[in-house]
């Protein structure tokens, strides 16, 4: 559609060049103002005529007049003047020479583009705290963040996915402390972080009781940052347990990082940017901490140093910020978290301006809100926190139960069934807006013909069998051209993909494609309760059919791959 538009604008432009002599008004200006119309009857596009009245100096209805006479000789479109609306139809030859064409043309690069050539993002996603469990908190960040990926390479950056895990800090004291004292390996390696948090909410109980403990684990961390042997040892076996365990969960997803470093990896990058601090006269001491007073930008205090010198979670930020300039030379580093944490971004944001780094305003928080899941039907190991893990585990044995009655003789069936389980939860929650909370329950997210995964992984694989089955009657699928209206709609709805990954990039905003999906799909869907395929009568009518059914399969297999869904080709 975007090329569309551009024609259509610098059509008109054309128009008011020539015939009311006005120059002043650019085709940009023009395809900005464009709008879909409400309802499609009325046409594909509109132009409100109200934006040139001014320039014009003519009543709205007129300008629609005119220009719906002067622009009519254009072959790609029909107007009609309604009001003061300049209403567009797109003629199907441009439908099937344009959109259908580049579909072909292109494969599966369709929808892409190069505005990111050259330019590198580093995204800082996903990023949980060692030793503890993946819970559905960290559903959010790990899939906003990769999907958010996906999309940059897909607009032609060079991205760098960071898991930027919480591997440092008083806590790992504690857990070495109570691993030395009642800690056994095996039961560790056979039961993985459960075990560790275990033992960590064992000594944590005990601290209360017990003021020594408090002691013996401050005294356990500071052997550990100043690199003792079996500490240091201990440490980095927690950090794989985690890390084995967590990765389960990202093959899952079909998620890879390009770099693991963590926040211990920034201790000896602190001082130097507390240094500049100093230097810059920016920190004051309060209480005995060391902070950057930021009343006149309406936050309180960010925290640089406690009372006992030790840092914390925004000093290490800053330091991790200006490693990665330094490595990457990013045009934007991008960070997910939930929006409980956006007061934290925007201090150490505005601490990265005032110590005078031009690149301050490349820093980007995507927040999102929280996640609530019919939890009491939920099995939880460790307290109320409801595990990836075992959502997942559940998505993937109701699935697999509903697929036993739809399906007995799929093969691979579990494989299928792990994709359609965990796909039908990351779909539904990239189906909201980020910053929304959101509730749901299994059978929602489950049910196939709701606004689900399933259903867009459904219709994917109808797509696949009705090209397998054209393959086997030998229909090559090219030539023909449209003959039911069911088809123009369809293409319609193609042409509007590269329109939705470039507006999910704008807004960082995943679900802007996830509901292009249900839109493809419901005209998909309706195309293939209207038209007959592989049995069409006509041959150009097959031909034509086909060759849609493959371009929908194809840019429906790109975009559910953007928002981290699989895609089997049978279900
Ligand atoms: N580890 C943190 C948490 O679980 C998230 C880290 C987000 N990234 C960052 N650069 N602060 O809350």
């Amino acid at each position: 559609m975007q090329e569309f538009k551009k024609k259509l604008s610098e059509a008109i432009v054309s128009v008011i060049e020539d015939f009311f002599q006005v120059t002043e008004i650019k085709a940009e200006d023009i395809y900005s103002y464009l709008e879909y119309p409400p309802d499609d009857k009325l046409g594909d596009l509109a132009f409100p005529c109200f934006r040139l009245s001014k320039l014009l100096r003519m009543a709205p209805p007129k300008i629609a007049e005119s220009l719906k006479e002067k622009i009519s000789d254009f072959p790609f479109w029909t107007a009609e003047a309604v009001g003061g609306y300049l209403n567009i139809k797109i003629k199907n030859e441009y439908l099937e020479s344009k959109v259908l064409g580049n579909i072909e043309e292109q494969g599966d690069n369709y929808g892409s583009n190069n505005i990111g050539k050259g330019k590198t993002v580093v995204l800082d996603y996903s990023s949980p705290n060692i030793c503890k469990p993946f819970h559905i908190g960290h559903l959010g960040t790990t899939v906003i963040g990769h999907s958010l990926k996906l999309i940059h390479s897909f607009l032609g950056y060079n991205c760098i996915g960071i898991n930027y895990l919480g591997d440092w800090g008083t806590q790992f004291g504690k857990q070495i402390a109570a691993f030395k004292k009642w800690g056994d390996r095996e039961v560790i390696e056979r039961g993985g972080v459960d075990e560790l948090v275990k033992l960590y909410v064992r000594y944590n109980n005990e601290c209360e009781e017990n003021e020594e403990l408090k002691d013996e684990a401050r005294a356990e961390f500071k052997k550990l940052e100043s690199g003792d042997e079996e500490n240091l040892e201990l440490w980095k076996w927690f950090v794989s347990i985690s890390l084995k365990e967590y990765q389960k969960t990202y093959k899952q997803l079909g998620i890879e990082f390009d770099s693991y470093k963590g926040e211990s990896f920034y201790t000896d990058k602190m001082p130097a940017q507390v240094e500049k601090l100093r230097a810059s006269g920016l920190l004051k001491i309060d209480d005995g901490a060391s902070i950057v007073d930021l009343t006149e930008y309406g936050m309180p205090p960010c925290l640089i140093l406690k009372k006992d010198g030790s840092t914390l979670y925004p000093t290490r930020d800053i330091a991790a910020a200006v490693y990665r300039k330094e490595t990457y030379n990013f045009d934007k580093c991008i960070y997910v978290t939930s929006s409980a944490q956006s007061l934290h971004f925007a201090q150490w944001f505005k601490v990265v301006e005032l110590m005078g780094y031009d690149w301050y305003d490349k820093l980007v928080h995507v927040p999102y809100g929280t996640v609530s899941i019919d939890g009491s039907k939920l099995a939880t190991r460790t307290g109320n926190v409801i595990l990836l893990k075992d959502l997942f585990a559940q998505s993937i044995e109701k699935v697999k139960e509903i697929m036993k009655e739809k399906n007995p003789d799929l093969v691979d069936a579990d494989e299928v069934a792990e994709s359609v389980g965990v796909g039908a939860i990351v779909f539904y929650y990239l189906y909201n807006n980020r910053i929304k909370d959101i509730n749901f329950t299994l059978e929602q997210a489950l049910s196939f013909d709701g606004n689900t995964g399933p259903y867009a992984q459904y219709t994917y694989a109808r797509t696949c069998s009705i090209l397998s089955k054209a393959d086997e009657a030998g229909i090559k699928g090219c030539g023909g051209k449209i003959s039911h209206d069911s088809e123009a709609e369809l293409l319609k709805v193609l042409s509007r993909f590269s329109e939705a990954v470039i507006e999910a990039h704008n807004e960082y905003e995943p679900s802007v494609i996830t509901r292009y999906i249900i839109d493809l799909c419901s005209s998909f869907n309706h195309f293939y309760r209207d038209c007959p395929i592989v049995t069409a009568e006509d041959d150009d009518i097959k031909q034509f059919r086909v060759r849609l059914t493959r371009a929908a399969n194809g840019v429906l297999k790109t975009a559910l791959h953007l928002i981290c869904i699989k895609t089997p080709e049978k279900i």
